[in-house]
């Protein structure tokens, strides 16, 4: 029977589980991108300096160093220190790491695309730095960091294959499996190309048109 099934009766649900795990990664990975910096977009604003030179270096630090070595230095150090991580539970905490450096840099520069005048509005009319930033600036800056944001969904689902590396069974590691399994080095690649490219293609239309409803 093994003999008149064609490649994807035999391969398939590789690719879709694969592809479940590249999915489940990049929720995960974004969930904590956006809630660590959102904390690195504050601390890189404060006035308190020890606080924004720590937020300063951990943006320009992972930034500035490949996530393959990121996702190994997790890997690895989550082990050093005793914790038994899974590959993905790594895998999703290097990438969450990662993308908090990017998304901190999208949400400061949102705050700084609102009108200085903005600020000292909110200031003269009695309202604390804290709270004008809360009710006046942070509001006008989700307009330009929202778009941002789906962008960077779409760069994780992709930046995900990379934990491939460290054994996380997301679509590049899968697709490893077939080329081994059915000896064909090419045709597993293109079927995998395809998928991420449905993926990252209709979620950027979908967001597009969410934009272009809610700009009205
Ligand atoms: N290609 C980059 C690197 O290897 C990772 C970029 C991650 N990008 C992102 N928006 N989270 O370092």
């Amino acid at each position: 029977a093994d003999q008149n099934q064609n490649f994807w009766q035999k391969y398939g649900h590789y690719f879709i589980a694969g592809t479940g795990i590249t999915l489940a990664l990049a929720v995960i990975g974004v969930a904590i991108g956006v809630s660590l910096g959102t904390i690195l977009a504050l601390m890189k604003l404060s006035s308190t300096w020890v606080i924004k030179a720590l937020g300063n270096i951990y943006v320009e630090y992972v930034r500035g160093t490949p996530l393959l070595v990121q996702a190994f230095m997790v890997f690895f150090g989550t082990q050093a220190l005793g914790l038994s991580f899974s590959a993905f539970a790594s895998g999703a905490l290097a990438m969450g790491l990662n993308s908090a450096a990017y998304v901190a840099e999208i949400i400061r520069s949102g705050i700084d695309s609102v009108d200085k005048g903005q600020m000292e509005a909110a200031r003269s009319l009695g309202f604390t730095r804290a709270k004008s930033m809360r009710l006046v600036i942070l509001p006008q800056a989700v307009r330009t960091i929202l778009p941002a944001l789906g962008n960077e969904f779409v760069s994780v689902i992709k930046e995900g294959s990379v934990v491939s590396v460290i054994g996380v069974g997301e679509l590049m590691y899968e697709t490893g499996v077939v080329q081994g399994a059915s000896f064909e080095p090419f045709m597993p690649l293109v079927i995998t190309s395809l998928i991420y490219f449905v993926l990252t293609f209709s979620i950027s239309r979908f967001l597009g048109f969410v934009e272009h409803r809610s700009a009205r």
